[in-house]
């Protein structure tokens, strides 16, 4: 075993459990089947309750044998068990044993909080008594009576969370891992203001003059005109991202409507190199056929930063040098203060000072050097 000593979380890192993370669209529930999810690297049997409706989330593994319940039954409201037919019920207690007529207390299944919102299911895997006091981490909303078209979609990729998330506070990266269809040189080449605050992690880019890519400048009928950029993105819980884009003309002065896209970026960790992500996508400037081809185009640059962590990821994990691994620069300090929050974050969920020296199977040295 080799330690590592860093400040930055990656795919070695624990998981920050005291989090809400989506576990799946309200409408995969139903309360006559189960459905199988992992968050945070445990086991998930999902359902509605028969009475009320609401959404129950039990550890998938049975306390007698460890066969997954989610592969099991449910019957008149409860789960029975696939391999010897212990009963459960939606609190995770046991109600009924085959071979006996008592039935222990000890056994019964860890229940999980959970609350709906907005279409989407959210499980809290950590200490269930800090859930309640909670909130679900704030998501945008368009302004009231606002007419923004709405596209949503998922995917999922062989990378840890914190990739993903480093990877949406990352400004730099679309000139070139999307530089055909995105951004062009001078995207990355101008500076970004970096903001932390006790809740968010900011990253602000403002490019003016630019031209638009066509993926914006086709419906907005700016190909070739001069126009300013501004793209935000926000890091707001380890289950949630922002980013908006406002976009407008130059040559129409002050007067010049903004034109926005803002994403919702779900993320939910699967295992430590798997990520699930639901995404939604709302625009204020196209609806319908438009807003379709928009997103669209918009799931193709997400596949490209799907094909760039699952490749990175590969290396990391494939990779025998023990060399020094990471340097960042400038246009990192985002990324690098979200790194340094999740591992904050974990380590206190684990009782351990931002300091301490963390071990990990087969962990390599890893050199943070910051070049400003
Ligand atoms: S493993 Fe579930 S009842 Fe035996
Ligand atoms: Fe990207």
């Amino acid at each position: 075993m080799v330690e590592y000593r860093s400040d930055m979380a990656d795919e070695r890192s624990p998981f920050v459990r005291n989090a809400w993370y989506v576990a799946c669209p309200s409408g995969d529930l139903t309360d006559d089947s189960l459905t199988a999810r992992c968050i945070t690297g445990i086991g998930l049997a999902l359902y509605r309750d028969r009475e009320s409706g609401a959404a129950v989330a039990l550890r998938d593994r049975c306390p007698h044998r460890a066969f997954p319940l989610s592969k099991s039954t449910l019957r008149d409201g409860e789960i029975v068990c696939g391999y010897h037919g212990f009963r459960f019920g939606s609190d995770g207690r046991c109600t009924h044993i085959p071979s006996q007529a008592n039935v222990p207390s000890t056994v019964r299944v860890r229940a999980f909080p959970v609350r709906e919102d907005d279409g989407f299911v959210w499980v809290w895997t950590g200490d269930g008594d800090l859930a309640e006091s909670a909130p679900l981490p704030t998501a945008w909303a368009p302004e009231p009576g606002a007419d923004w078209g709405v596209a949503r979609g998922a995917m999922e990729m062989s990378a840890s969370y914190v990739h993903l998330h480093e990877n949406l506070l990352d400004l730099s990266h679309l000139s070139y891992l999307h530089g055909e269809n995105f951004a062009g040189p001078d995207y990355a080449e101008t500076p970004c203001v970096f903001e932390e605050t006790d809740e968010v992690i900011r990253s602000t880019r403002i490019v003016s003059p630019t031209t638009l890519p066509p993926i914006f400048a086709n419906p907005l009928k700016m190909m070739g005109k001069d126009a300013s950029r501004r793209v935000i993105s926000t890091f707001v819980s380890p289950g949630l991202s922002l980013t908006e884009t406002q976009m407008r003309r130059l040559d129409l002065g002050d007067d010049a409507p903004d034109h926005r896209i803002i994403v919702q970026h779900l993320v939910t960790p699967v295992t430590n190199i798997f990520v699930r992500y639901h995404f939604k996508i709302a625009v204020s400037f196209a609806h319908g056929a438009l807003l379709e081809t928009m997103a669209g185009q918009v799931r193709t640059i997400f596949g490209q930063d799907k094909d760039g962590l699952e490749a990175l990821t590969a290396v990391r994990l494939h990779d025998a040098d023990p060399a020094p691994l990471e340097v960042s620069v400038r246009a990192d300090r985002a990324g690098v203060m979200l790194r340094r929050k999740l591992a904050q974050m974990a380590a206190g969920e684990q009782g351990r000072g931002r300091d301490e020296t963390v071990a990990g199977e087969g962990a390599r040295a890893v050199l943070d050097t910051m070049h400003t």
